[in-house]
This record gives structure tokens, sequence and C-alpha cells, in this order.
């Protein structure tokens, strides 16, 4: 049996001995931990090829040294007391783990109030549903399908993506455009390194942006060139000033100040992207959450051939899942695939069955609509209590999104209001370091609200705090 690691050696003597010798080595090596349960006497037999009561007597033999415990209904496993002989030392517990990108986060996991952005609200994973997805995925997958996968991506969940992306972004998508990756941030990271083979030295990324993809970009080798986003988005015209060819950015709601790329901007970027042979990822990160306008189709629902839409469930349904995908021109589509190919082998099977049942069962479109409702009413109650409580702030981005970007005051200081909140148990975002070193200096003091996992009354509550820590209190 290869994966309990019992050598037998045919020619040296009785065979229940040595198989009972094999199960003390592993214990005491470690190899096999109390409460493991050992294969059944007739699995175990037929694995090793020997008779049944060779394995029923190695198995009493143990049991009666007490590395064993068989119980009926419970099978055998290894005993409590069944020690290792030399137990390997405990890894050393690491004092100062490696820090995380500080952008999304939660630096302070234990805050009252935490306004962390970027995450949904967690509790409201629709787990019932999920499991019935990955139920009815399992019962229907033939085994040939739990083979490594298309890398690209299995084609019932492009399928189903590509009808979803086309009828609520109104995105250009069929099968053969989708390519699955595990998240937004996998998608740029493997199109970077793709645009890179393709001659591409510089990528423009918007000034202030998610610092978290920040590294994770630079380690492509990639140079970034940070342009200035305005009240219409990101500025073309400055954009045109540099030497890049590619862009990222969020049209739908950008990332922190969400504002929403102008018609006139969308125009003069898509004019951009053809005038230099360019292309644009288009990272759509919240998309699915707009509350009080008409959806605003992608931009790459305007170009197909010059835009990369990248999606993923993280914040429909929960960062864990790290399912995303890319709507790429068929070309950089195919190679990007081909980069899976040669880099991971492809995403997770089971889970991209299950993705596309939840969404072929309308499960995706019903806890979507729920949770926009959910986030709606949050949404309200914490735009409500900053002009209650911080009047002199202006907030931004209501329209769309998890996350509201609240400029202080003037002449508030950013992380004195942001220390201060921390000890009032608020934890928040600071907007400074999603700045370039160039901008930061200049930059409004801001704050970058998460509303999605606080109940309304709690919300109010961490409003009247943060409005304390910007006058200068704190409440304990
Ligand atoms: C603006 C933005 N883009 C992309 C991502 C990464 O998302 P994913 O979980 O899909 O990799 C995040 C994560 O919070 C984000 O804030």
């Amino acid at each position: 049996m290869t994966d309990l690691h019992l050598p037998l050696d045919r020619g040296a003597g009785r065979l229940a001995a040595q198989i009972a010798a094999g199960f003390r080595a592993a214990v005491r090596a470690g190899r096999l931990t109390a409460g493991t349960r050992l294969p059944s006497s007739r699995d175990l037999a037929r694995d090793l090829e020997v008779s049944r009561g060779v394995v029923v007597a190695a198995y009493e033999q143990l049991t009666a040294e007490g590395f064993l415990i068989a119980r009926r209904g419970d099978g055998t496993r290894i005993a409590p007391l069944a020690r290792p002989d030399d137990p390997a030392p405990a890894p050393p517990i690491d004092p100062a783990p490696a820090p995380l990108p500080s952008c999304d986060i939660p630096p302070d996991p234990g805050a009252l109030y935490d306004l962390w952005p970027s995450q949904p609200d967690l509790s409201a994973f629709p787990r019932e549903r999920w499991i019935a997805a990955t139920r009815a995925a399992l019962r229907t997958l033939p085994s040939d399908e739990l083979t490594y996968p298309d890398p690209g991506g299995v084609r019932p969940l492009r399928t189903e993506l590509a009808g979803y992306l086309g009828r609520v972004r109104a995105a250009v998508a069929d099968p053969g455009r989708v390519v699955i990756m595990n998240g937004v941030a996998h998608g740029l990271s493997a199109l970077v390194r793709v645009l890179i083979a393709d001659g591409h030295r510089a990528l423009a990324v918007e000034d202030p942006t998610s610092v978290r993809q920040l590294p994770m970009l630079e380690a492509s080798g990639i140079r970034l060139v940070r342009v200035p986003v305005d009240a219409d988005g990101v500025d073309v015209a400055a954009l045109a000033r540099t030497n890049a060819r590619a862009v990222l950015v969020t049209p739908a709601h950008q990332y922190p100040t969400g504002v929403v790329l102008s018609p006139s901007r969308r125009a003069e970027l898509i004019a951009w992207a053809r005038d230099v042979d360019g292309v644009i990822l288009e990272d759509d990160y919240d998309a699915e959450f707009r509350y009080d306008r008409e959806p605003v189709g992608c931009l790459q629902g305007v170009d197909p051939d010059r835009v990369v839409l990248l999606g993923s469930v993280s914040k429909a349904l929960a960062p864990a899942l790290r399912l995303g995908w890319a709507v790429a021109p068929t070309g950089l589509a195919t190679r990007l695939r081909e980069h899976r190919g040669q880099t991971d082998l492809g995403a997770p099977v089971i889970e991209q069955y299950a993705l596309a049942e939840f969404l072929r069962g309308g499960g995706y479109d019903r806890h979507l609509r729920t949770m926009r409702r959910r986030y709606r009413s949050r949404r309200d109650a914490l735009a409500d209590a900053l002009a209650t409580y911080m009047p002199g702030a202006t907030v931004h981005g209501v329209s769309a999104g998890i996350h509201l970007y609240v400029e202080l005051p003037p002449g508030s200081h950013e992380d004195a209001v942001l220390a201060r909140a921390a000890r009032s148990g608020v934890s928040a975002a600071g907007a400074r370091e999603m700045w370039s070193a160039e901008r930061a200096a200049d930059a409004p003091p801001a704050l970058v609200l998460g509303y999605a996992r606080i109940a309304e009354s709690r919300l109010v509550k961490a409003a009247q705090l943060l409005g304390k820590a910007v006058t200068g209190g704190t409440e304990g």
C-alpha cells in the first residue's frame, strides 16, 4: 500500500510480523498519528497482495501492544497513547511573521468595528446552496474529469461565465475568450507576464490604487508608471504622455476613490488603446454591487479586442474560493491558457464545476440580489451617519461597491485620526499609502471604509467614533 509505506520482503519471513513492524516504525517516526483511521483488513490485504488473515494477525498483534484500537463501527485507528519515540521538535513559531501587504489585510483582527475595506460579508456565504451545488457537481461529474483539467478552465464553467458576463456586464464573452484564474490578482500577474513576453516593458497603473497589487506586479519585472485619477476617472491625457501601451484600470468603481469612469473618458481610453496598439486591463473587482444608478456595462464590451476583463467571486461570494476569470481577445486568451498550462496546470476542478452549477441554477444571481439589498442598507447607514458625525468630510464612491472613500475635513491629519480611531476600537484604512510617493504629499487626507461586514446600528456607532477621532477625541 503505497500511502502507508509498508515495505514487504516476501522472502524474509512472516508477513504479519513485517506489517506490524512497518506500522510501529510509522508510528515512531510520527508518520501515523493518534486517531488516524487504518484501512480495513480486507482493503489492506488487497493492496499488499497478502491474505486477509495476515493483516488480521498484524492488527491483533498491534492492538494487543496498545498501538491500535479497534472499535465496532469505527474501524481500526492508531491509539491515542501511541507516541513517536523521538518526536520531531515542534517547528518554531515565527515571532515576527513576514508582514503581509497592508492593503486589504485588517491590521487588527480584534477591532470592535472592523471597517477595513475589500471584504464582503463572509457570514453571509451561502453555505447550504454551495453544498448543494458541490453535491450536484459531484453527482454528475464524469470520473474522467477528475484528471488534470483544461488549464484554461473546465468548459461548463467557461460557458456559464460567458453567459453571465454577457448578461450582467454586457461583456463580449464566449467560452473561447474566458480563462479561469485564481482571482483577479492571479489573472493580473499571469497577464503581465504574457504581456512582457509580447514586448511590453511598462504598465500604467492608476494613482491612487490598491497597494496590494503593486509588489505583485513589480515582481513580474514590468515597470509601473502611475497615472493620476480625477473626478472623471483615469487621466487619459496623462496616460498618453507615458510610453506604456498597457494600462490597468478600475472603470466601474475606481479603487479606492470610487469614481466611475465617465463616458467621455471611456471613449478616450479606448481611442488611446487603438492609437498605441495597446491593451486595457479592466479590473472589475466589485462591479456586481451598484445601487443608485443603471449598471454601466464593462469596457470590454466596447472593444473586446483591446480590453481584458478581470473579475472574480471574491466580493460576490468569498475571497477564500480563489476563483476568477479573464475575458480576453482570443489570441491573448490562448496564451493565458498556455501560461497556466506551463505554470500550475489549472484550477481545482470540483470547485469549478460547483461554481458552474451555482451559476446555472440561479444561486449566484439570488445571492447577489440579497447582498445588494443588505449592502445598500449598510451603505446608507454609514453615509448618513458620516454626514451627522463627520460634517466636514466629503464622501465619494457611494453609488457602487462595498467601500466608501471619505476625504477628511481640511486640516485633518490622516495618521492621527487612524490612531485615535484604533484606540476607540475602529479599524479603517488610510488612503495615503495608496498614492505614489510623488503624489502622496499633496493627496487629501482620506479614509477607505468597508461597510459590508457590519450591521447598520454598529456602523452608526463606528461613524460616531470616527467623528470623535477627527475632532481629536477617543472613546475607550
Ligand atoms: C481593486 C482590487 N482588485 C483586485 C483585488 C483582488 O481580488 P481577487 O480576490 O479576485 O484576487 C482586490 C482585492 O481586494 C481589489 O481590491
